[in-house]
């Protein structure tokens, strides 16, 4: 529709030839462009007619040549073997945020919805999917080897949604209960690897049209596993693609981990289908409504298909503690961060979007109540259906569905960066406590000194011993300082402030609080999520040096009696970095008899071989403390590695999957040349990528530095898909001391090469800060930030600010504490002193 008069029309467009454009107004004769003007920077191109197109509609259609690239964007290739052996390409395409242009010139943004009528001419053999159902296919008249394939109109939709597969797949499918049919296209020869996704895709569909009391619009949905493929998943409408580690499931040979991780990415993907497809944000500003959200729904949904996994635990693991390691950071962001040019776009695909966005939706979840939210949630996505929306029409229609202050208490969240440390302290006022709560910026620095006071409006909840699962008392802290008067609670009686680790803020509890907190831990009365979450509140407080490291390493040690598999990863995560820091010390083994002995008694408890009647948090709780134990050196694990590793290579006796990759990481972290051989030969002979993966994220515990060089050799070679180079070198990076070094050295020695394959991206940013983020002097911090001036990559531009800020932060660490850990643990070493 042309809306007034002009002589130009502007559209996006990169990448691409146009060779004829002409315009057709509504019953009139069609008048053909003249001039091509491609704005490349701006990825725009200016179609100009030698005449004025009038007010009204009309028809645009344009002639033009682009590119199938082998840069994972736009429209692309994807290498793939045969079961023959053959090598062959799909094509396949990713187009958010910004690459739909790449495949056609359009108007390339979320607010510019429109149908789509997709056809394809593909050879006769291939299978060819598109968002829609197929309505036609015929022979291509000038070529028999061809067919024209037909899809349906699309509903009304955002161009960075639209999807089309052309390559050779086979599938299983079924119906879910709402009538839906779905698909899941696997490799040729593994179709039955797509059992699993479509079992949770077929539970899902109707779980989120009973959750949000809206159907699922479309008549079917393909998801579909490809090869090379950037993110790990896309939500295009009707047709989700995923990495294959995202969606094949083997019933032998994938471990516990990745089954969790597909029915999490399954459960985010159809999310996206109401919240992001139907409804979409306005501007890449909301973005994090999309990621937030489905990131948040993603863990409801698992927990309604495998309540087994308590995933919600692993939630404040996985997504809480990150988000709150990255905010406390000064080159932190907004949740709503203005943003314009593509390269801005990319760069909140971020920890702060997905994972603060749905740690906020979780405590907001719980301040309105599941019944309120949901009315809410079908307010919204009914409202704003097929159209757009912004982050303040989520909070109106909350606020009408539970008649709460949504707006004010959401926007001190989404508005400002950081989160606050509340600092409470008691005192018993006869059968009474009364509690001083006061609020503060949290900052990875230390106390915040900035000049204004950035304040929260912060959902508090307290329990006490008399019951650590139920709220004495809930209150909305909406400003700086509150004095609060528990009732009837007894000098002896601890108190706990965020009970289930909802609200996004840090607690520091006075000296006595804390120390009446600990036996809580040991004796295991107060709930796995509220350890989980204390502990890793200390931990910070003393990376900020607002409390000493050593007081921390002390409550590590009070979770002796912990049974809980992600207690365990938390704590061993923490215990890593602690590790990386020390390792720029002389006294790294040390730390190692630390995580020895904190590790050793579960380790003992669990053995190595399921017992009966063990589920899925057993297994992989397994695998995380026999790594742990294996990678520090732990004697007896070594020696039961090795042997279990040999059985395994002479093929005497598979390992299961769950003990692969504690395994692995246990002999090449003790191994030599031919241990990095044998891992090396399993990945050629890996029909999984699953597998294939698991290998190559561990071969940068070998520490010979020669054999470190062959591992980041091998990162570029043919071998590793582009996608997964990036943990190869991640994994050498965090591999050892040496390996550290040598990462950062070889990436800025194929810096170009690097920066190439993935076009800028993403996962240039995790490469960055996964290479050099465990530096721990000013200088590299310098150096670092020299690199980045003369070698610029636009988005990660804040990600190369984060990472020179925790260097920094590393360096204060050790200065400050470094000499109290080695007293500390020289200390626990000696025999006791004789009085
Ligand atoms: N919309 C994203 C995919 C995406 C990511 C596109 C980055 C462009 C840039 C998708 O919904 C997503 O979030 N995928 C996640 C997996 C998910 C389970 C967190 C991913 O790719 O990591
Ligand atoms: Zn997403």
């Amino acid at each position: 529709q042309v809306k007034q008069a002009t002589n130009q029309i502007v559209m996006n467009c990169a990448d691409i030839d146009i060779i004829t454009a002409s315009y057709a107004p509504e019953g009139d004769e069609e008048v053909h462009a003249t001039g091509f003007n491609y704005q490349n920077e701006d990825e725009k191109v200016t179609l100009s007619f030698p005449s004025t197109l009038q007010k009204g509609t009309g028809m645009l259609k344009i002639d033009f040549v682009g590119e199938l690239n082998d840069k994972m964007k736009g429209f692309y290739r994807s290498k793939y073997t045969t079961p023959t052996g053959d090598t062959r390409y799909a094509a396949v395409t990713q187009f958010e945020a910004t690459d739909a242009r790449r495949a056609f010139p359009c108007w390339d943004e979320p607010a510019i919805k429109a149908t789509f009528d997709i056809s394809l001419v593909v050879p006769k053999d291939r299978v060819a999917l598109s968002n829609m159902n197929v309505i036609d296919r015929k022979p291509y008249p000038d070529d028999e080897n061809l067919v024209e394939v037909k899809f349906a109109r699309t509903p009304i939709m955002s161009t960075y949604l639209v999807a089309f597969v052309v390559g050779e797949y086979d599938f299983v499918e079924a119906r879910s209960l709402d009538g839906v049919l779905v698909r899941v296209y696997t490799p040729v020869g593994k179709a039955e690897q797509g059992k699993f996704a479509l079992e949770v895709a077929a539970k899902t569909l109707p779980f989120y049209k009973d959750y949000f009391n809206v159907p699922y619009p479309l008549p079917k949905i393909d998801l579909i596993a490809i090869a090379d493929f950037a993110a790990g998943a896309m939500e295009n409408w009707g047709l989700v693609t995923y990495r294959e580690t995202a969606l094949l499931i083997d019933p032998k040979n994938s471990c516990s981990s990745s089954r969790q991780w597909v029915a999490l990415v399954v459960g985010h993907e159809l999310a996206h289908q109401w919240f992001g497809n139907l409804v979409t944000m306005e501007w890449w500003t909301h973005l994090w409504l999309n990621e937030g959200f489905a990131s948040w729904i993603e863990y409801l949904c698992v927990d309604h298909c495998f309540p087994e996994y308590d995933i919600w635990t692993q939630f404040v693991s996985a997504d809480y503690t990150r988000a709150q390691e990255l905010d406390a950071l000064d080159n932190s962001h907004p949740i709503e961060v203005s943003v314009g040019h593509p390269s801005e776009v990319d760069e909140i695909f971020d920890a702060i979007s997905y994972s603060k966005g749905a740690s906020v939706i979780r405590m907001l979840h719980d301040y309105i109540g599941d019944e309120d939210f949901r009315k809410g949630m079908n307010l919204y996505l009914t409202k704003f259906q097929q159209k757009n929306a912004a982050t303040e029409d989520l909070w109106d229609s909350l606020e009408k569905a539970s008649g709460k202050p949504i707006a004010a208490v959401m926007n001190t969240w989404t508005k400002q960066m950081g989160f606050p440390l509340i600092y409470v302290e008691a005192e018993q006022q006869e059968d009474d406590k009364v509690l001083k709560l006061v609020q503060k910026k949290f900052c990875a620095s230390g106390p915040y000194t900035g000049e204004d006071f950035p304040m929260w409006m912060v959902p508090i909840s307290i329990c006490t011993s008399d019951d650590p699962t139920c709220a004495k008392m809930q209150i909305l802290m909406d400003k700086p300082e509150l004095t609060l008067v528990l009732k009837d609670i007894k000098p002896d009686q601890w108190v706990k402030l965020n009970l289930g680790t909802v609200g996004f803020y840090r607690t520091q509890y006075s000296p006595d609080m804390l120390e009446s907190l600990i036996p809580a831990i040991k004796d295991l009365s107060l709930p796995p999520v509220d350890r989980l979450g204390l502990q890793n509140d200390l931990f910070s407080l003393a990376r900020a040096g607002i409390i000493s490291t050593v007081e921390v390493l002390k409550v590590m040690e009070a979770f002796v009696n912990e049974p809980n598999y992600t207690v365990w990863s938390d704590l061993s995560c923490n215990l890593g970095i602690l590790s990386t820091l020390l390792s720029h010390t002389d006294f790294y083994e040390e730390i190692q008899v630390f995580v020895k002995d904190v590790f050793s008694p579960i380790g003992e408890r669990l053995g190595w071989d399921p017992k009966p009647g063990e589920g899925h948090l057993d297994a992989l709780l397994r695998g995380l403390v026999l790594g742990k134990l294996g990678k520090a050196g732990h004697k007896a694990t070594l020696e039961e590695a090795r042997r279990r590793f040999k059985d395994h290579v002479e093929g005497k006796h598979t390992l299961s999957a769950d003990l692969r990759s504690p395994v692995y990481v246990t002999v090449l972290k003790h191994g030599d040349s031919t241990t990095l051989d044998t891992m090396l030969k399993l990945h050629k002979q890996a029909d999984m990528q699953e597998e294939k993966n698991r290998i190559e994220r561990v071969l940068g515990a070998i520490s010979q530095p020669e054999l470190i060089q062959k591992v980041l050799t091998f990162a570029l070679s043919e071998e590793v898909r582009p996608q997964d180079t990036v943990s190869v070198i991640g994994g050498v990076a965090g591999g050892s001391k040496q390996g550290r070094k040598a990462a950062w050295k070889f990436v800025r020695d194929n810096w170009e090469e690097l920066y190439n394959r993935y076009q800028g991206g993403f996962l240039i940013s995790r490469l960055i800060k996964l290479t050099v983020d465990g530096f721990a002097n000013d200088k590299m911090a310098a150096e670092v930030k020299a690199f980045f001036e003369s070698h610029p990559a636009p988005s990660a531009e804040r990600t190369v600010q984060q990472c020179c800020e925790n260097i920094l932060l590393n360096a204060a660490w050790l200065k400050r504490d470094a000499e109290n850990i080695h007293q500390y643990f020289l200390q626990r070493k000696a025999p006791p002193a004789m009085v």
